[in-house]
């Protein structure tokens, strides 16, 4: 197995945003609990484990005048990670090629704190001191995110990594990409002879090896061929943050299978986990989890179990989910088909719920302030015959809250800066243009990772705000010539003043996709 001191040096991690880490997450989760978390436009940020700097370099550029510090054991990724900060001309961000078990009070203290992928995978000493380092650091209100395996789930993949760990030490290889090929063979192996593939194990088996097939090489070696990893329950994650002077304050995304818990359900929970740490075990217990973002604030902060939906009012929102009908009805009571991103669909006949998920689909990528989305349902349901009392704010405000929970829709403090209008000279947010040579996906600015069409890829670079809409039609133009554009299904290219027009349509239409995926600044 390998060791965790030089296998980040040889075999980097991705460089993913991550939307759940952001700052900006985190102050929604604390003001729908009760907490007033620090204005996220100027705060400091300490990412514990930043590796290769893809979710801090995003976050510190989309945020220009907070602080962030980012530090990592591993110097190959900080030195990666400095030579993005560099070309994207951050000044707003310290990176530091350092042990967590050095950081102490002369870092001073940070209203946000992260550490994605750490918690479980690293010695105990390391884990108490991530607690500590939150119990020590974290500003008033302030807030702390970690994420980490966790049981019972955990127990089906620790299944498939011990079984990996046994075949790869005695393939005798000590490469990391030499281990992933043994270990992906051996995976393939166990898909294809299971025996009694329909039995509990053959069918545990072979969801965990589909999950894996669709992970990263990356992934499956830092995840399964590290020799720490070390799941734990909740409630004992809440005890150690407990012993540090930190409580739990909630999830940082929530979790859309508990959305609706049948009501004898919740009797039984009321009556065996009356506390907030027994309950949310319970709920793990009831929904195998296996992965948990956790936030953790000081503790002493009065902060509520669940979400309060007056807070909404000062929140803004976007959706997660599209209409499958181009032109879906709203306003009777017909059952309309809504899509998440990764394909999953979900009904409902509830007029409110549909104008609100279509008004926010149609306002993507930019969010709407809550107050101003509810008011719009109102006024679009105005003659539908719905009762007063099904339209009311207070009604709209709960069913959104509702979708929020069962993760239909996002909740966000802020609105981040980028433009849907196309300018004569557009700009691209730099960290992307950064990216675009060496990453499949590039961080846009609502802190996701977008994919790219071959011909947006290939503009990316030169939408430095410099290049005019004519310059940049003869990008196309040299692409064309040297054979690096082609057209679908082996359309011949035209020339003349038909390649003009191709060119002229070709750009918009890559320019509005670049701004649709919010990844056009000013
Ligand atoms: C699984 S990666 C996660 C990276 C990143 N947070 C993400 O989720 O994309 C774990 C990272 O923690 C770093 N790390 C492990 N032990 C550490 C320690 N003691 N001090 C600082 N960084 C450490 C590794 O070098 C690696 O970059």
């Amino acid at each position: 197995m390998a060791d965790m001191q030089t296998s980040y040096e040889e075999l980097p991690y991705s460089r993913t945003p991550f939307a759940a880490t952001h700052p900006d997450t985190l102050a929604t989760v604390a003001l729908l609990h009760g907490l007033a978390a620090p204005p996220i436009k100027s705060c400091r940020v300490l990412e514990l484990g930043c590796a290769l700097g893809g979710n801090l370099v995003p976050m510190a550029a989309g945020l220009p005048e907070a602080r962030f510090v980012g530090i990592d054991l591993s110097p190959r990724q900080i030195a990666t990670a400095q030579e993005l900060v560099d070309a994207v001309g951050l000044k707003n961000v310290e990176l530091r090629a350092l042990d967590i078990l050095d950081v102490d009070r002369r870092f001073g203290t940070f209203d946000y704190i992260l550490c994605h992928g750490v918690y479980a995978w690293v010695p105990s000493a390391v884990q108490d001191k991530i607690m500590r380092i939150c119990g020590e650091l974290l500003a008033r209100n302030g807030v702390a995110y970690i994420s980490y395996n966790t049981y019972p789930g955990f127990h089906i993949r620790a299944m498939v990594r011990e079984m990996l760990a046994y075949h790869v030490a005695r393939s005798g290889e000590t490469q990391p990409q030499a281990q992933v090929r043994q270990g992906r063979g051996f995976l393939d192996f166990l898909n294809r002879f299971v025996r009694n593939p329909e039995g509990t194990y053959g069918l545990c088996l072979k969801e965990e090896i589909a999950t894996l097939d669709d992970e990263s090489d990356t992934y499956l070696f830092h995840e399964h061929l590290e020799e720490i990893n070390s799941p734990l329950y909740f409630h004992e994650f809440a005890a150690r943050a407990a012993a540090h002077g930190l409580q739990y304050l909630a999830e940082a995304q929530p979790w859309a299978v508990l959305a609706e818990l049948p009501a004898p359900a919740r009797q039984v929970l009321d009556h065996v986990a009356a506390d907030r740490i027994a309950r949310e075990q319970y709920l793990d217990f009831l929904g195998g989890r296996l992965f948990r973002r956790s936030l953790l604030c000081r503790a002493g902060s009065a902060v509520k179990s669940e979400p309060a939906a007056e807070v909404l009012r000062c929140l803004r929102a976007t959706s997660l989910v599209r209409p499958t009908n181009a032109e879906p009805d709203l306003r009777s009571d017909a059952v309309e088909e809504f899509c998440t991103a990764k394909n999953v669909r979900l009904s409902t006949n509830s007029p409110p719920v549909k104008t609100m998920l279509t008004t926010l689909y149609r306002a993507w990528p930019r969010s709407l302030p809550v107050e101003r989305l509810v008011a719009s349902v109102r006024e679009q349901l105005v003659g539908s015959g719905l009762p007063e009392s099904e339209q009311s704010s207070e009604r709209l405000t709960n069913a959104l809250l509702h979708c929020y929970r069962a993760r239909l829709v996002e909740l966000h403090t802020f609105e981040p800066s980028f433009v849907l209008e196309i300018s004569d000279r557009p700009l691209a947010c730099p960290v992307a243009r950064a990216l675009v040579g060496s990453e499949k996906l590039v961080p846009n600015r609502r802190h996701c990772s977008v994919p790219l069409e071959e011909l947006d890829r290939l503009l990316l670079p030169s939408l430095d705000g410099k290049h005019d809409q004519a310059a940049l039609r003869q990008v196309l133009r040299d692409a064309v010539r040297e054979g690096r554009l082609e057209r679908e299904e082996g359309q011949p290219i035209p020339e003349g003043e038909a390649l003009e027009t191709l060119l002229t349509d070709t750009l918009e239409a890559s320019l509005r996709r670049l701004a649709g995926s919010a990844l056009l600044v000013y």
